[in-house]
């Protein structure tokens, strides 16, 4: 169990996607990043456990709350010193440990109204050189399609029953590993999990796909489908857009951080993260 001594009201992002993705190597990567002096000895492999670390975001990342400020601003100069924190949870991607540890700490901040453990945003990260192989890249969209759907589930249902809003959770589908040679640029990592997730809405339209998600009760049905349009055209991520889900790709590697060529390793995500805050 995790506790901060300083605890401001914490800014938390879920890091999922399927097992390979470069999740744990991501997080450990933030990690030494934060705090140098401690050099832990890390080797890679699958996770288990979900694990949460607390980051800092680097003083040269804007936020959506310091960006239309002035250079001169006192409280800008005093982010060297005092940077911006905020919390990221690294889950295990093994589809046999999906359900019980990625979706449903999903489920649980999500819906969370605990400043502490509520949700500002998902990080859902993919292997841009493993998308050409069939297998995953079905695998990798289904996880996104109900993780996604989960979302758009949060943000149908309370605008319902409330007339206020609920707080807006943005998705960065972070196409990583750049740096591979085989890896598929983000716009066409984009559009293959459009494609597949569209396959998916379909299929499960038709109700031929087994409803795993699916614990809903009888008036639940219109619910079940991504996207606002009854399932009916071609599935965009644009189309979340319209019921208040927010996704976007981009590329990136963690092997070859600060290196332009890989598009500039992992900074396009950190000021992903920092647009959030
Ligand atoms: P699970 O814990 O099983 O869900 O996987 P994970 O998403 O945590 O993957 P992990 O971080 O363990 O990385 C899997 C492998 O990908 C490791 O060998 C990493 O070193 C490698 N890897 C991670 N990021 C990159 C990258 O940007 N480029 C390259 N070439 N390899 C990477
Ligand atoms: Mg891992």
């Amino acid at each position: 169990f995790y506790r901060t001594a300083a605890s401001p009201p914490s800014s938390n992002f879920l890091l999922l996607g399927p097992s390979g993705a470069g999740k744990t190597a991501f997080t450990t990567l933030l990690e030494a990043k934060s705090s140098p002096a401690s050099k832990k000895a890390h080797s890679t492999h699958t996770s288990q456990t979900s694990t949460l670390i607390s980051v800092s975001l680097p003083p040269t990342v804007p936020t959506a709350s310091n960006r239309y400020r002035s250079v001169n601003d006192p409280s800008l100069k005093d982010a060297s010193k005092n940077p911006i924190r905020y919390h990221l949870r690294d889950t295990p991607g093994h589809g046999k440990l999906r359900v019980s540890q990625g979706i449903s700490e999903l489920q649980a901040m999500s819906t969370s109204n605990d400043a502490k453990t509520k949700l500002r945003g998902v990080i859902f990260m993919v292997d841009t050189a493993a998308l050409v192989d069939e297998e995953t890249l079905r695998d990798t969209a289904t996880y996104l399609h109900d993780v996604l759907l989960i979302l758009q589930k949060r943000a149908l249902g309370k605008g319902k029953s409330s007339t206020k809003r609920v707080a807006e959770i943005s998705v960065l589908v972070a196409a990583n590993k750049q740096d591979l040679f085989t890896a598929l640029p983000p716009g066409s990592v984009r559009e293959k999990l459009e494609t597949e997730i569209d396959r998916i809405r379909k299929s499960k339209t038709k109700g031929l796909m087994d409803a795993s998600m699916d614990s809903a009760g009888p008036d639940a049905e219109e619910d079940e489908i991504l996207g606002d349009d009854d399932g009916q055209g071609v599935f965009t991520f644009k189309l979340l857009q319209e019921v208040g889900v927010k996704v976007e790709v981009v590329g990136g590697a963690v092997k070859g951080d600060q290196q332009e060529e890989f598009g500039s390793g992992v900074r396009r995500w950190e000021e992903w993260v920092g647009m959030c805050l």
